[in-house]
């Protein structure tokens, strides 16, 4: 019989292109998502590219007793967890919505699988929990703790040691014990192929991809690269770029992982292509596939960036035989196709 997934935050970005490929894998999907970032239109594209209802329920996952319904009808084999807030910059701003949010649902999510003998997670973690301590004499003032640079990070990381705690302590022991994959994500970009579903972030974006397309589009004058004085080839960032089709089936791999897990297990993998690639490279690439100059200044650099990161993409490769198939150029080509046929997004 064919295994039921429930997907939070699937009316999202990475969680609507996951939900496609899990459906042509023939999974049962069954999506929850408050639909605070997101909109109806993209659940209605899942539809239109899948050929088929999506069963989506618009409910908040730190309400248990929503959450609780849900599972008795739909009885759910695993859960993917994309749900939460993830605007780096509005969390300096807004903490206490971030750890609400994001830590609220994800224990609500724990306590209700529980109840319906539901085990196996996928949960969308961030690169942004890696840090870099090197020191061994340790400082009050100039050692870091184990803190990543924004509220935002500090969330993930602690959804991690909330699982991890879960899985290595005893309330699911009744159970088969809980095993989860989280999946630590690099910079996801593109779209789907058909053009029908992609990013469609609510005001100005924030990232990097998003907003030379509204560039691109007319919708913003120019984009502002930050800071051309780094120590990297081109004297911008580099970052770890991958494809969300890529990303998306990354999630699938997961689960596949996770089914052959019983008992206590967590583990933590990246998604990401191993391949660094500048703003410059973004850039370029996104001119070819539009066709024409994208207007842009170099500005000063964005707090807390750091110059460069990218994944050691082995142990996907060698835990879950996942291998990113999709470039650079094959971003950029689908993400304008995405915004040049919905200038808009999903209004
Ligand atoms: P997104 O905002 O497009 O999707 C998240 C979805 O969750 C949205 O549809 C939102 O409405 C929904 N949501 C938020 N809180 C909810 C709640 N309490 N109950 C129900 N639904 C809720 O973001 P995305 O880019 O698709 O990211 C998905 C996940 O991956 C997030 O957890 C994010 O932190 C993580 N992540 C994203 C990136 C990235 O660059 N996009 C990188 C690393 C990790
Ligand atoms: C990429 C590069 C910018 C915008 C963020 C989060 C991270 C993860 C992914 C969730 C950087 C430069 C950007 C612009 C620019 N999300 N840039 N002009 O910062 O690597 O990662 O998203 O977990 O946690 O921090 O991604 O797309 O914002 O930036 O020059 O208008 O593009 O300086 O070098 P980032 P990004």
């Amino acid at each position: 019989m064919n295994k039921t997934i429930l997907v939070t935050g699937g009316a999202g970005y990475i969680g609507s292109h996951t939900v496609v490929e899990l459906i042509q894998a023939d999974y049962k999907v069954v999506v929850v998502d408050n639909l605070y970032n997101s909109s109806i239109g993209a659940i209605q594209a899942i539809s239109g590219i899948v050929g088929q209802k999506v069963i989506f329920y618009e409910a908040d996952c730190a309400d248990k007793k929503i959450l609780h319904k849900i599972m008795t009808k739909h009885s759910p084999d695993a859960v993917i967890h994309f749900a939460g807030y993830k605007a780096v910059a509005e969390s300096v701003v807004k903490p206490l919505l971030y750890y609400r949010n994001n830590l609220d649902s994800t224990i609500s999510l724990l306590e209700v699988m529980r109840e319906h003998n539901c085990t196996q997670l996928v949960f969308s973690s961030s690169a942004t929990v890696y840090l870099d301590a090197k020191e061994v004499k340790y400082n009050e003032a100039t050692t870091k703790t184990n803190r990543p640079f924004s509220p935002y990070g500090t969330t993930k990381l602690v959804q991690e040691y909330i699982l991890e705690d879960t899985v290595h302590g005893e309330q699911f022991d009744n159970l088969s014990g809980l095993q989860v994959v989280s999946l630590r994500y690099f910079n996801p970009i593109g779209a789907h192929s058909s053009g029908d579903l992609g990013e469609d972030p609510n005001g100005i974006p924030n990232n990097l991809a998003p907003y030379i397309t509204q560039v691109a589009v007319g919708r913003l004058e120019q984009l502002q690269i930050f800071g051309d004085n780094y120590n990297t080839p081109d004297g911008t960032c580099l970052r770890d770029y991958i494809h969300v089709v890529d990303l998306a089936k990354g999630h699938l791999s997961g689960l596949e992982y996770l089914f052959k897990q019983s008992g206590k297990f967590f583990d933590a993998i990246n998604l990401g292509t191993g391949k660094p690639a500048s703003v410059f490279d973004v850039l370029h690439s996104f001119v070819k596939a539009v066709g024409r100059k994208i207007p842009y200044k170099v500005v000063s650099r964005r707090d807390g960036d750091l110059p460069e990161f990218y994944a050691d993409p082995s142990k996907a490769e060698a835990v879950l035989s996942f291998v990113t198939k999709l470039d650079l150029d094959k971003m950029t080509a689908d993400s304008w196709n995405w915004q040049s046929k919905h200038p808009n997004g999903f209004n």
